[in-house]
C-alpha cells in the first residue's frame, strides 16, 4: 500500500482528486488533511467516507506539529490546500499569505525533515502565476519558461509558494514537482466561482453578474483531467520540474455566459453587466505540450460544449448541495459526522 497525504482534500479539486485516487489506484491509502475553511466541505466526500483506505484529519497546514505525524505516515504529499478565490484576495490578502505562502513553507519543511525515506512533494500551482496575456495575439501562450508575473494577491501568494518549492529542490535536493493548471470546471466547485455561481443564480431566477466588457478569456479544463494530470506528474514527473496543464479550450467570459444561458433556456436579459474586477487579468492560455510529450497526458474530459453541459446539469441535479453551501448548512455536517469532541 502507498499512502498519499492530500492537503485541502475537502475543497473542489481536492475532493475530486481524493475520489479519483481511490477509484484508480486500489493499492493507495489517502489521508486528507484539511482545516475546513469556508470552501472545505466534507459533503463533497460522502461517497467515499467509509472506505477503509480513506482517512480525514481536521488540521491546519500552518501547524507543523499537526502535519508531522501525517507526513511521517505518508509516502508522498500532494499539496493543494489554499485560499483560492481572486476576489477574496482583493478584499483581504492576509489569509492568502498565511495559507498559501507560510503554509507551503511549513509543509516543505515538515516533508524535508521527516525521518526515513525521502518523500515526493507535489505542489498544485496555477497558470495565474504567469500574469496575463494580450487578447490581440492568440499565438502567445504560457509555457513553463514564461516569467512569473503574478498580478492579483491570490496569484502572488501562489507564485510565492511555487518559488519556495523550486528553491527547496535547488537548495536541499528535495524531490519536488509542480503543476500549473488553467481554470477548472466540474462538480463540487464552490459557488463563488463563475460557472457554479451563474448556474445557481439562474436556477434561483437571479441575473448573472458579468465583470467589465466580458471579453476576458480563460482556458477551461475539466477537473477530472486536472486530477489525472496531478496523478501522472506524481507518478512519472521528473524531480524539480514544472508541468503546465491546460485544455486548449479558450473561451471569453461572454461566450461562456451565452453557453450557460443557452443550455439553461435563458436569454441575454439575464446578464447583469457589473463593475470590472480590480486588476482583472485579460487572458490565460496554456501551452501543455511538455506534459503531453514527456508524460503522455492529454485531456479527455474537457471537450466543449459537452463537458460544460454535463457540469451545468450536475448543478441542476444537485441543487441541495449548493443550496446547503449558500445557506451555510453544510457546516453542520462536520458536527454530525465527527461530533463535537472531534472538532475541538
Ligand atoms: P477550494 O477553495 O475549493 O479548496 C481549498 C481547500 O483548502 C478547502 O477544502 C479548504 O478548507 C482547504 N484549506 C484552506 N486553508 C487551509 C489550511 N490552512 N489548512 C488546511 N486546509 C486548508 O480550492 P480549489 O479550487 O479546489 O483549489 C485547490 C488548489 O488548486 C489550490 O491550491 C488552487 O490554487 C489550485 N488551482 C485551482 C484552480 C481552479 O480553477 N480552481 C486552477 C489551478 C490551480
Ligand atoms: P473565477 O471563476 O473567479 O476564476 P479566476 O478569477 O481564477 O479566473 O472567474 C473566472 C472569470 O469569470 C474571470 O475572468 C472573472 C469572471 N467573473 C465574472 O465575470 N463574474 C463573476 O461573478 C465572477 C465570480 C467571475
Amino acid at each position: 500500500m502507498t499512502t498519499i497525504l492530500v492537503t485541502g482534500g475537502a475543497g473542489f479539486i481536492g475532493a475530486n482528486f481524493v475520489r479519483f485516487l481511490l477509484a484508480n489506484r486500489p493499492d493507495c491509502r489517502v489521508i486528507n488533511a484539511d482545516v475546513l475553511t469556508y470552501s472545505g466541505n466534507l459533503e463533497n466526500l460522502t461517497s467515499i467516507e467509509s472506505d477503509p483506505r480513506y482517512r480525514f484529519v481536521k488540521a491546519d497546514i500552518c501547524d507543523a506539529a499537526a502535519m508531522e505525524p501525517l507526513v511521517e505516515e505518508a509516502d508522498a504529499v500532494v499539496h493543494m490546500a489554499a485560499e483560492s478565490h481572486v476576489d477574496r484576495s482583493i478584499l483581504d490578502s492576509e489569509p492568502f499569505i498565511r495559507t498559501n505562502v507560510l503554509g507551503t513553507q511549513v509543509m516543505l519543511d515538515v516533508v524535508r525533515k521527516a525521518p526515513g525515506k525521502p518523500r515526493r512533494f507535489l505542489y498544485v500551482s496555477t497558470d495565474e502565476v504567469y500574469g496575463s496575456l494580450p487578447l490581440e495575439d492568440k499565438s502567445l501562450l504560457f509555457t513553463e519558461e514564461t516569467p512569473i508575473t503574478a498580478n492579483s494577491p491570490y496569484a502572488a501568494s501562489k507564485a510565492s509558494g511555487d518559488l519556495l518549492v523550486g528553491a527547496y529542490h535547488h537548495t536541499f535536493g528535495m524531490d519536488t514537482v509542480t503543476t500549473r493548471c488553467s481554470n477548472n470546471f466540474g462538480p463540487y466547485q464552490f459557488p463563488e466561482k463563475v460557472i457554479p455561481l451563474f448556474v445557481a443564480n439562474l436556477i434561483e431566477g437571479k441575473k448573472v453578474p458579468l465583470y467589465g466588457d466580458g471579453l476576458n478569456v480563460r482556458d477551461w479544463l475539466h477537473v477530472d483531467d486536472h486530477c489525472e494530470a496531478i496523478l501522472t506528474v506524481l507518478e512519472k514527473g521528473t524531480a524539480g520540474e514544472v508541468y503546465n496543464v491546460g485544455g486548449n479550450n479558450e473561451r471569453s467570459n461572454i461566450e461562456l455566459t451565452h453557453s450557460i444561458l443557452g443550455l439553461m433556456g435563458f436569454g441575454e436579459e439575464m446578464i447583469e453587466p457589473v463593475k470590472d474586477r480590480l486588476g482583472h487579468d485579460r487572458r490565460y492560455a496554456i501551452d501543455a505540450t511538455k506534459i503531453a510529450r514527456e508524460l503522455g497526458w492529454h485531456p479527455t474530459r474537457s471537450a466543449w460544449p459537452g463537458a460544460l453541459a454535463e457540469t451545468v446539469r450536475w448543478y441542476q441535479d444537485n441543487t441541495e448541495w449548493w443550496q446547503r453551501v449558500r445557506t451555510g448548512a453544510y457546516r453542520d455536517y462536520y458536527e454530525q459526522q465527527y461530533g463535537r469532541a472531534a472538532s475541538a
